[in-house]
């Protein structure tokens, strides 16, 4: 009878190394990351690389972790909506701030694949048009909003991002 391999490995998750014990060599970053390391931001909805929204960062680069092998993350930095820098009395990040704030958030399955993306897009490019925001969420499904709110969040979270910024000195 077939047996599967396992494997034990350590990944770096949100700064912290976390070991992965008897894993099998084929499981994907998302399912380590909910069912072995307690971080369940990341959704499983579609598990092909279509919906978004177990989106993660690897090593600085947004991917789809349902289509990563964590077996092959093992000297990357991985950053979940988990570890992202939130604020220390709302437990939010300031893009998620401002989903909640502007009313973006229905079911939620698809949020945190969003943040994730839209913290991306902002680290890359600060102030977007709504050309580049429609085109950086355009793998994020979304069967709840139809958007509008969502667009809001982000031109929300943009400008607050520049009112907070600090006064460049000469
Ligand atoms: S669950 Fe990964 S893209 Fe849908
Ligand atoms: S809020 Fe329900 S899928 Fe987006």
């Amino acid at each position: 009878m077939f047996q599967a391999e396992s494997v034990s490995y350590s990944l770096r998750v949100n700064g912290v190394e976390r070991d992965v014990e008897e894993a099998w060599l084929g499981e994907s970053l998302l399912h380590v990351l909910r069912e072995r390391l307690d971080l369940p931001g990341a959704k499983n909805a579609c598990e092909q690389g279509e919906c978004g929204s177990c989106s993660v960062l690897v090593d600085g680069s947004l991917v789809c972790s349902c289509l990563v092998l964590a077996a092959s993350a093992t000297d990357s930095d991985i950053v979940t909506v988990e570890g992202l820098e939130a604020d220390a009395h709302t437990g939010l990040s300031d893009v998620q701030q401002a989903f909640v704030s502007e009313g973006a958030v229905q079911c939620g399955f698809c949020i945190p694949g969003l943040i994730m993306s839209v913290h991306d897009l902002l680290d890359r490019i600060p102030t977007p048009s709504d050309i580049e925001v429609r085109e950086a969420i355009s793998g994020n499904l979304c069967r709840c909003t139809g958007y509008g709110r969502i667009m809001e969040a982000v031109r929300s979270a943009v400008s607050a991002r520049a009112n907070t910024a600090p006064e460049a000195t000469s």
